[in-house]
């Protein structure tokens, strides 16, 4: 297939443009002319288009001639997206969505709602596919940050009781899931959660995680309603923080989800969490992002 990939700069957009070449599709990646992504993209063999998957003009360049859209740069852009590829006579679209669409905070699932939406309102030949958090490189936005601290840190603060579930994907699991979404037969107007094998408590992965390195660490329990509190102060003097009171929010929510759909329908089968930090931190030991 001749397939178009926004986002392909970022961890999910990469995992999924290697399986795409590895697999022998020709791939055309829609990159914004001030990323500073760019050279992530470099050694492949693809065709680089500059522009933006919000502009109609880049969109058309971008879509000329491909048999599939994968719209991996953020599901929130999907009005814009829809609207190029009617105007390019492309059917078939990939959509990244998030599970977070599941959640019961609306500043996080409302974005995601209304996204999905515009792409289930389309009447094009779509399938959703909907990852919890990626991770498995210094690339992703959380377990490298997670793996760095505890390469330092004999002490873990643990926001609340530590009890809240989480079940991460390993960004190739990933990859592979959505490659299936895109090119089985039945998948067409459904949308897949993707998360990693089975959940754990925050306070597991945090222990997994420090054991993937070799390190030992105590978790120091903070009480999460004055953590949000503080945090709240902070963010109204507008201080620098490493961490939004909406996030520690969050916290207190399950982030775990079945995927019987996408073993049925796409032979998902993504590894355990153990096993994928024991890669990424070999990774990162590798670029020397945490001691040997
Ligand atoms: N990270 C996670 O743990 C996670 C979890 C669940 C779902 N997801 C979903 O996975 C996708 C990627 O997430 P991410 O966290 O990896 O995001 P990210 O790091 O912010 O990357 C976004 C990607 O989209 C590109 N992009 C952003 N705006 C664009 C635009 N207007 N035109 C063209 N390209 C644009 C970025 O390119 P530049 O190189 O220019 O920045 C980058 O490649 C999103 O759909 C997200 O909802 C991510």
């Amino acid at each position: 297939m001749r397939i178009t990939i926004t986002g392909a700069t970022s961890l999910p957009g990469l995992s999924l443009l290697d399986v795409l070449l590895r697999e022998g599709h020709e791939v055309r990646c829609i990159v914004r002319a001030e990323s500073p992504n760019r050279a992530r993209l470099g050694g492949r063999n693809v065709e680089v288009v500059s522009g933006d998957a919000t502009d109609e003009a880049s969109l058309a360049r971008a879509l000329d001639g491909v048999n599939a859209l994968a719209h991996v740069a953020g599901v929130e852009f999907a009005p814009q997206v829809v609207a190029g590829m009617r105007r390019a006579g492309v059917e078939r679209l990939l959509v990244f969505s998030s599970t977070s669409v599941h959640s019961r905070y609306e500043f996080r699932s409302g974005p995601k709602h209304r996204g999905e939406e515009a792409v289930q309102e389309s009447n094009l030949a779509w399938t959703i596919v909907r990852p919890t958090m990626i991770y498995g490189s210094e690339l992703d936005k959380n377990i490298h940050r997670l793996l760095r601290f505890l390469d330092r840190s004999p002490l873990y603060p643990v926001f609340g009781d530590g009890k809240n579930l989480w079940q991460p994907v390993y960004h190739e699991d990933l990859a592979r899931g959505a490659l299936s979404a895109l090119i089985s037969t039945g998948t067409v107007g459904r949308a897949y959660d993707l998360p990693g094998a089975d959940p754990l408590t925050y306070r597991d992965l945090v222990l997994t995680a420090a054991e993937a390195l070799g390190r030992k660490v105590r978790l120091v329990r903070v009480p999460l309603e004055p953590a949000c509190r503080a945090l709240r102060l902070a963010e109204d003097l507008r201080l620098p923080l490493p961490v939004k009171s909406e996030q520690v929010l969050r916290l207190r929510e399950d982030k775990a989800y079945p995927y019987e759909d996408a073993k049925r329908d796409l032979g998902y089968s993504p590894r355990a969490f153990t096993e994928g930090v024991k890669l990424e931190a070999a990774r990162l030991r590798e670029i020397g992002l945490v001691r040997a």
